[in-house]
């Protein structure tokens, strides 16, 4: 019965985050790998939360990929409610493509919801001192801060390989990848199984350590095909973190 699905998926949640040791999971049905309507789902819960937690004034940090672009496609246009709600990249461009990047979802968010938005335009792959140039640039500097004043911030976990492939990363990237053997991505920096960081594309915007002085962390990411990557990231999430996935990444989770 439909009930007891709900109290089956109630003690996954509780089971998955005492195993990731994190605050909240929140399991929806279903595998993102096999429909398309779970990575929605998944979506829609992480906006039903967001709306719960926003106040008037609030910057909300977004960051790139399928499954946020997938948030600025069900957001609802009455999201707002009144509030002044302000979304900020939380990371320059990573090669992505343009609809799955993270300047274009916050655009595409503040356009759904009449709300407003700040862009990031910082090129990806930059040399050493170009990036200590641009840090030093005042409108780069005024995003940063913004962001560091965020109440939420939403993101993805990607698999390493899928997201070096996606991204066109250079010629070598993925033999680094192959050889240090990540699993999982996310703000540019690659884990392995352990959760060690072993690569970095060097990028402007919210830094790893910087999740713990936010608020409201979201985390976005199901399918089966992301298990891994979803351990290997989670060892960096601050307690106070909230899981959003499916059955699928949830029960591989659990076995593993
Ligand atoms: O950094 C993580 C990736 O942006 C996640 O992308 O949601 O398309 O798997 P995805």
């Amino acid at each position: 019965s439909v009930i007891d699905e709900t109290s089956e998926i109630r003690q996954l949640e509780e089971a998955l985050a005492e195993k990731l040791g994190i605050a909240r999971v929140i399991i929806v049905q279903g595998d993102s790998d096999s429909a398309s309507w779970v990575k929605q789902d998944l979506c829609r819960e992480m906006v039903n939360e967001l709306d719960k937690v926003l106040i008037d004034g609030d910057v909300i940090a977004v960051n790139g990929g399928t499954t946020m672009a997938e948030i600025a496609g069900i957001a609802p246009s009455n999201f707002a409610n009144g509030r002044d709600l302000l979304f900020v990249p939380a990371r320059g461009g990573l090669g992505e493509d343009l609809r799955n990047q993270a300047n274009t979802i916050c655009s595409r968010l503040a356009e759904k919801t009449l709300t407003r938005h700040r862009a990031l335009y910082v090129p990806e792959q930059v040399t050493e001192s170009t990036y200590r140039s641009l840090l030093a640039e005042p409108t780069v500097r005024d995003t940063l801060n913004l962001l560091h004043s965020a109440n939420a911030v939403l993101h993805g976990i990607g698999d390493a390989v899928t997201m070096t492939q996606r991204r066109h990363s250079g010629n070598n990237t993925l033999e680094i990848i192959k050889e240090k053997q990540a699993v999982g991505e996310a703000f540019g920096y690659y884990f392995d199984e352990k959760g060690n960081v072993v690569y970095q594309v060097p990028t402007i915007g919210l830094q790893l350590g910087e999740l713990t002085n936010i608020p409201h962390v979201f985390i976005g990411a199901g399918g089966k095909s992301k298990a891994k990557a979803i351990a290997s990231f989670v060892k960096h999430a601050p307690y106070h973190a909230i899981l959003f996935t499916d059955e699928g990444a949830a029960h591989k989770l659990l076995e593993g």
